[in-house]
Protein backbone atom coordinates (compact mmCIF):
# COMPACT_ATOMS: atom_id res chain seq x y z
CA UNK A 1 0.00 0.00 0.00
CA UNK A 2 1.18 3.51 -0.43
CA UNK A 3 1.40 6.01 2.04
CA UNK A 4 2.05 9.82 2.44
CA UNK A 5 5.71 10.58 2.99
CA UNK A 6 6.76 14.10 4.74
CA UNK A 7 7.49 16.89 2.38
CA UNK A 8 11.04 18.14 3.45
CA UNK A 9 11.03 22.48 3.03
CA UNK A 10 13.65 24.83 2.38
CA UNK A 11 16.34 24.97 5.04
CA UNK A 12 16.85 20.76 4.83
CA UNK A 13 20.06 20.01 3.00
CA UNK A 14 18.71 17.34 0.77
CA UNK A 15 17.04 20.16 -1.11
CA UNK A 16 20.35 21.58 -1.67
CA UNK A 17 22.27 18.58 -2.63
CA UNK A 18 22.63 17.46 -6.85
CA UNK A 19 20.84 13.91 -6.52
CA UNK A 20 22.36 10.83 -7.39
CA UNK A 21 21.46 8.85 -11.00
CA UNK A 22 19.11 6.23 -10.90
CA UNK A 23 20.98 3.03 -11.89
CA UNK A 24 18.48 1.56 -14.73
CA UNK A 25 18.96 -2.01 -12.38
CA UNK A 26 17.41 -0.60 -9.25
CA UNK A 27 13.81 0.20 -10.91
CA UNK A 28 12.69 -3.23 -10.91
CA UNK A 29 13.16 -3.24 -6.85
CA UNK A 30 10.56 -3.20 -5.25
CA UNK A 31 11.30 -0.39 -2.57
CA UNK A 32 11.90 1.84 -5.92
CA UNK A 33 8.41 1.10 -7.09
CA UNK A 34 6.83 1.10 -3.44
CA UNK A 35 8.84 5.14 -3.57
CA UNK A 36 6.83 5.58 -6.97
CA UNK A 37 3.90 4.67 -5.39
CA UNK A 38 4.38 6.94 -2.07
CA UNK A 39 5.74 9.98 -4.47
CA UNK A 40 2.11 9.43 -6.23
CA UNK A 41 0.17 9.27 -3.06
CA UNK A 42 2.24 12.13 -1.25
CA UNK A 43 1.74 14.37 -4.19
CA UNK A 44 -1.67 14.24 -4.77
CA UNK A 45 -2.70 14.48 -1.27
CA UNK A 46 -0.37 18.17 -0.77
CA UNK A 47 -1.86 18.68 -3.36
CA UNK A 48 0.67 19.43 -6.29
CA UNK A 49 0.96 18.89 -9.69
CA UNK A 50 4.57 17.27 -9.37
CA UNK A 51 7.25 16.10 -6.88
CA UNK A 52 10.87 15.58 -6.68
CA UNK A 53 12.34 12.33 -5.39
CA UNK A 54 14.24 15.13 -3.15
CA UNK A 55 11.52 16.90 -1.28
CA UNK A 56 10.90 13.23 0.33
CA UNK A 57 14.60 13.30 1.22
CA UNK A 58 15.62 10.62 -1.16
CA UNK A 59 18.12 12.08 -3.12
CA UNK A 60 17.75 10.23 -6.72
CA UNK A 61 17.38 11.79 -10.39
CA UNK A 62 13.65 10.82 -10.43
CA UNK A 63 10.29 12.81 -10.21
CA UNK A 64 6.41 12.48 -10.60
CA UNK A 65 3.69 14.68 -12.14
CA UNK A 66 0.36 14.52 -12.79
CA UNK A 67 -0.85 18.16 -14.40
CA UNK A 68 -4.81 16.81 -14.49
CA UNK A 69 -5.98 19.69 -16.71
CA UNK A 70 -4.32 18.92 -19.81
CA UNK A 71 -4.12 15.64 -21.89
CA UNK A 72 -0.88 14.04 -20.79
CA UNK A 73 -1.20 11.32 -19.05
CA UNK A 74 0.24 10.80 -14.75
CA UNK A 75 4.26 10.18 -15.68
CA UNK A 76 7.25 8.96 -13.71
CA UNK A 77 10.72 10.04 -14.86
CA UNK A 78 13.50 8.72 -14.19
CA UNK A 79 17.43 10.49 -14.80
CA UNK A 80 15.64 13.07 -17.08
CA UNK A 81 17.53 15.30 -19.34
CA UNK A 82 16.11 18.35 -21.46
CA UNK A 83 16.12 17.81 -25.10
CA UNK A 84 14.17 20.75 -26.10
CA UNK A 85 13.80 24.58 -25.04
CA UNK A 86 12.16 27.10 -26.38
CA UNK A 87 10.89 30.72 -25.97
CA UNK A 88 11.23 32.05 -22.47
CA UNK A 89 8.44 33.10 -20.68
CA UNK A 90 7.55 34.34 -17.05
CA UNK A 91 5.20 32.46 -15.16
CA UNK A 92 3.92 32.36 -11.55
CA UNK A 93 5.41 29.72 -9.65
CA UNK A 94 4.84 28.04 -6.15
CA UNK A 95 6.63 24.94 -4.51
CA UNK A 96 5.55 22.08 -1.90
CA UNK A 97 8.83 22.35 -0.37
CA UNK A 98 8.48 26.56 0.13
CA UNK A 99 4.98 26.46 1.50
CA UNK A 100 2.52 29.69 1.19
CA UNK A 101 5.06 31.35 -1.45
CA UNK A 102 4.53 32.13 -4.49
CA UNK A 103 6.84 34.06 -7.57
CA UNK A 104 7.37 34.90 -10.74
CA UNK A 105 10.14 33.04 -12.86
CA UNK A 106 11.36 32.74 -15.68
CA UNK A 107 10.98 29.46 -17.47
CA UNK A 108 10.85 27.92 -21.13
CA UNK A 109 7.37 27.51 -22.24
CA UNK A 110 8.18 24.60 -24.45
CA UNK A 111 10.19 21.96 -23.35
CA UNK A 112 10.68 17.96 -24.25
CA UNK A 113 12.40 15.78 -22.09
CA UNK A 114 13.80 12.18 -21.48
CA UNK A 115 14.16 9.57 -19.61
CA UNK A 116 13.32 6.09 -18.72
CA UNK A 117 9.66 5.35 -16.68
CA UNK A 118 8.82 2.94 -13.90
CA UNK A 119 9.41 0.19 -16.09
CA UNK A 120 13.04 1.22 -16.95
CA UNK A 121 11.69 2.08 -20.54
CA UNK A 122 12.82 5.08 -22.58
CA UNK A 123 10.40 7.83 -23.04
CA UNK A 124 10.03 11.02 -24.10
CA UNK A 125 7.87 13.96 -23.18
CA UNK A 126 7.19 17.10 -24.85
CA UNK A 127 4.59 19.69 -23.49
CA UNK A 128 3.71 23.65 -23.05
CA UNK A 129 2.94 26.14 -20.32
CA UNK A 130 2.50 24.50 -16.96
CA UNK A 131 3.29 20.99 -17.99
CA UNK A 132 6.66 22.42 -19.54
CA UNK A 133 6.91 24.61 -16.10
CA UNK A 134 6.42 21.55 -13.93
CA UNK A 135 9.33 19.21 -15.94
CA UNK A 136 11.68 22.51 -15.55
CA UNK A 137 10.99 22.94 -11.89
CA UNK A 138 11.10 19.11 -10.94
CA UNK A 139 14.61 18.55 -12.88
CA UNK A 140 15.80 21.88 -10.71
CA UNK A 141 14.78 19.75 -7.55
CA UNK A 142 17.54 17.29 -8.90
CA UNK A 143 19.91 19.75 -9.35
CA UNK A 144 19.31 21.08 -6.09
CA UNK A 145 17.85 24.33 -7.11
CA UNK A 146 14.43 25.57 -5.67
CA UNK A 147 12.20 28.30 -7.70
CA UNK A 148 13.18 30.69 -5.07
CA UNK A 149 16.61 31.09 -6.18
CA UNK A 150 15.73 32.27 -9.31
CA UNK A 151 12.33 34.04 -9.27
CA UNK A 152 11.72 37.53 -8.51
CA UNK A 153 8.79 39.21 -6.00
CA UNK A 154 8.65 36.29 -4.05
CA UNK A 155 5.60 37.01 -1.27
CA UNK A 156 2.81 35.87 0.94
CA UNK A 157 -0.40 36.73 -0.75
CA UNK A 158 -1.06 40.44 0.34
CA UNK A 159 -4.14 40.56 -0.95
CA UNK A 160 -7.30 38.95 -1.56
CA UNK A 161 -6.39 38.92 -5.37
CA UNK A 162 -2.82 36.97 -4.39
CA UNK A 163 -4.87 34.97 -2.61
CA UNK A 164 -6.49 33.79 -5.15
CA UNK A 165 -3.08 33.09 -7.34
CA UNK A 166 -1.28 31.72 -4.45
CA UNK A 167 -3.71 29.33 -4.16
CA UNK A 168 -4.03 28.35 -8.18
CA UNK A 169 -0.61 28.43 -8.12
CA UNK A 170 -0.21 26.37 -4.70
CA UNK A 171 -3.01 23.60 -6.04
CA UNK A 172 -0.11 23.73 -8.81
CA UNK A 173 2.64 23.81 -6.24
CA UNK A 174 5.78 21.65 -7.77
NI1 LIG B 1 8.94 22.14 -5.91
Amino acid sequence: MPYIREIITDGHPTLRKVAKKVDPKEISDPLFQQLIDDMFETMYAAPGVGLAAPQVNVSKRMFVMDVQEDEHEPAVVINPKIELAEEEVEMTEGCLSVPGYVGEITRFRKVAVSGLDRNGQKIRLEGEGLYAQCLQHEIDHLNGVLYIDKAKNIRLPQTEEEHGVAEAAQAEAI
